[in-house]
């Protein structure tokens, strides 16, 4: 049987991640039959682009009594998620919404009590959960090589190239994204939420931002007209940036909606947190202390997690992924990396492995790597939990805001 869907948010995680996937890969099992998006031009590009006839819409509610699609697929920047997703579940739809689900606690609530409601059902895109290496973490916890996992540190590194293009784009504003806490913590805190198979009850922690942002130097508004940009070491070519992808999606439909996706690093606008420092208290008593910074000299993820049985060391410093577990007779077991390839497709073959079971379907989930609105809840959970606690200076249990939906969160 053939599904229809319809995608909100055409730009690039709808465009390539979604659309021109299920248009070129999919068709046995899946039709997009409309689109749709505030930016009018974002819209039309699809059918342009891909050489189809797919019809753009930007009234959302109109594409849905035209179209009546069985599934709504959800790409569009992470604050207009929800509203989306609540009037796809009451048209009757199924939602594939990408990550984070939302941005905020009255909104988070928004989506479960419809979800409950209307009985439709909610799937969030946690990509990382298909990366090889994570998976290999995941399957090492798992198998109880650790025994009971006592406490976790975690890091996060982001570099100056894909750290700051947050700073750049519409993420960069805390109204649009939640800030990184939300927007891409969002990844982090599933993978650990995912790795302890534990659900989070209380955050503290303390953010700031010391890298981008606040007029640091003499700037212009944006690196295309930029007078400093021959001597910027932050100057982005929004012409040739990404083989012409970032001129064709943003700079030629700017026209519609003034979005600039070349904005400077040091726009005064800037709004969210560079460094941040969080603990986190598990329902089954592990502790974590984690840290994002998002100005590094080199990108890496570093989780190591203490066990009753020894202590798994797991990094990708240098684009190398190291795994070593040290047990308590001080044996240190290489879990070799080496010979591991990269799988194709984006974010590291994640992408067409998510698609797959999106749109194949799959009869069986044994590392539970499908993720639904209890997952994405205690995802951004965290993430609101640790910016309210840096709003209000105090440490947060997430049953503040969660405990209607999940009274056992205690
Ligand atoms: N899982 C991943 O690896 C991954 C990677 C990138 C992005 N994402 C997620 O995908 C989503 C889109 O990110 P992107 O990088 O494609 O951003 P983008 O800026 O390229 O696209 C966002 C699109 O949403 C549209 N939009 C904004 N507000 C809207 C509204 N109120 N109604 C309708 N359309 C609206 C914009 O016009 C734009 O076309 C985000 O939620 C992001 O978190 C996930």
């Amino acid at each position: 049987m053939i599904k229809t869907y319809a995608l909100v948010g055409t730009g690039y995680r709808g465009l390539w991640s979604y659309c021109e996937p299920i248009v070129k890969e999919y068709s046995d099992v899946a039709r997009l039959a409309a689109v749709c998006d505030i930016n009018p031009l974002r819209a039309r590009l699809v059918g342009e682009y891909l050489k189809a006839d797919i019809p753009a819409y930007t009234d959302f509610d109109l594409m849905l009594r035209e179209v009546r699609p069985d599934v709504v697929i959800v790409t569009t920047k992470d604050c207009a998620h929800e509203t989306y997703i609540c009037r796809a579940l009451e048209a009757g739809c199924d939602v594939i919404s990408e990550k984070p689900i939302t941005t905020d606690e009255d909104m988070l609530a928004h989506i479960l009590e419809t979800e409950k409601r209307t009985g439709h059902k909610v799937t969030v895109t946690f990509n990382c959960r298909f990366m090889d290496f994570y998976v290999k973490i995941k399957e090492l916890v798992s198998s109880g090589l650790l025994g009971k996992v006592l406490s976790v540190h975690y890091e996060w590194l982001l570099d100056t190239s894909h750290g700051a293009d947050y700073f750049r784009r519409w993420h960069s504003i805390r109204a649009n994204s939640g800030s990184l806490m939300i927007h891409k913590c969002t990844h982090h805190f599933d993978l650990l939420n995912w790795f302890l198979d534990d659900e989070p009850v209380k955050v503290n922690a303390f953010g700031t931002r010391r890298f981008y942002g606040d007029d640091r130097r003499p700037h212009g508004e944006r690196c295309l007209n930029c007078q400093y940009k021959r001597d910027c070491e932050f100057y982005q070519d929004i012409d040739t940036e990404d083989g012409g992808r970032l001129r064709m999606l943003y700079k030629d439909c700017e026209s519609a909606d003034g979005y600039i996706r070349d904005r400077c690093l040091f726009s005064n606008v800037i709004d969210i947190e560079d460094s941040v420092s969080v603990n986190i208290k598990y329902a089954g008593g592990a502790v974590v202390s984690y840290s994002l910074t998002a100005h590094s000299p080199y990108e890496c993820m570093k989780i190591v997690l203490n066990g009753e049985k020894g202590r798994l060391e797991c990094d990708t410093a240098l684009g190398k992924e190291t795994i070593r577990f040290y047990d308590r007779d001080g044996q240190c077991v290489n879990f070799d990396r080496s010979h591991v390839k990269q799988r194709p497709g984006g974010h590291g073959g994640s992408d067409p492995a998510l698609r797959d079971r999106l749109f194949r379907g799959y009869a069986e989930d044994p590392l539970c790597q499908m993720a639904d609105t209890r997952a994405g809840a205690m995802s951004v959970g965290i993430g609101i939990a640790a910016n309210i606690s840096m709003r209000e200076d105090r440490a947060v249990r997430l049953d503040e805001f969660l405990g209607g939906f999940y009274p056992e969160l205690k």
